[in-house]
């Protein structure tokens, strides 16, 4: 069975989506750790509860950020993983770290990308005047946002909306998407190559759905 870890930092909702596809077989895959490189992540209580494997590998503790995703490669492989799942991993990874687990990590970012890589997706998508914003899986590559996408979710901006109304909108549909794409890849249906990526040997459109 496809074997997966997923990396966080914080409140790890998405980590409970994934537990919860795993518990109930929507993912076909084995959820064998979770890292946080905060220590107070409370996504760690999440994993715990569910009998799941943690580490904390805290940033703090490395001089720079190459020693740092050294000792992450190191945590990560003692795990033996197929798949990375970055779940609201707030770090920017180094290209030695990403040429490592090249074409077997996949993160989801909270609008349609390619717009607003980065942070405050949703304050920019309300300060931008957009009706629609949403969320993406995406394929991680070197450059910061930017590679492959493979699902994405759509949501209305209501012209009422706060920042928090439309960052609830976007998670919900977060915790959709996010257990399909691990499944696909899980199911070895889902692969990245030559830079794009490839649902049931097909192509997936470079610039997503959005
Ligand atoms: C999610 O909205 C995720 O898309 C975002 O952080 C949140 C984590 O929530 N990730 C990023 O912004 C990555 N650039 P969670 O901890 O409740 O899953």
């Amino acid at each position: 069975m496809t074997r997966f870890v997923v990396l966080i930092s914080g409140n790890g909702s998405n980590l409970q989506a994934l537990i919860d596809a795993c518990a109930d077989g929507r993912i076909q895959g084995q959820l064998v750790g979770v890292i946080s490189n905060k220590a107070e992540a409370f996504g760690l209580q999440r994993a715990q509860d569910a009998g799941i494997p943690t580490q904390v590998l805290a940033n703090a503790d490395f001089a720079s950020r190459e020693d740092y995703d050294a000792a992450l490669i190191t945590a990560l492989e003692s795990w033996q993983p197929d798949l990375l799942v970055m779940a609201g991993f707030m770090r920017i990874l180094t290209p030695a770290f990403v040429q490592h687990f090249a074409g077997r990590m996949l993160n989801i970012h909270p609008s349609l990308l390619p717009k607003y890589q980065g942070i405050k997706t949703h304050q920019r998508a309300m300060a931008a005047g957009d009706d629609v914003h949403g969320a993406t899986v995406h394929f991680v590559t070197e450059e910061l946002d930017g590679g492959p996408v493979v699902l994405q979710a759509k949501v209305p901006i209501f012209s009422d909306d706060s920042v928090e109304d439309l960052a609830a909108r976007v998670l919900t549909q977060e915790h959709q998407i996010y257990p399909l794409v691990v499944n696909w890849y899980c199911q070895r249906r889902l692969q990245m190559r030559d830079g794009r990526a490839w649902l049931d040997g097909r192509c997936l459109p470079t610039a997503g759905y959005a």
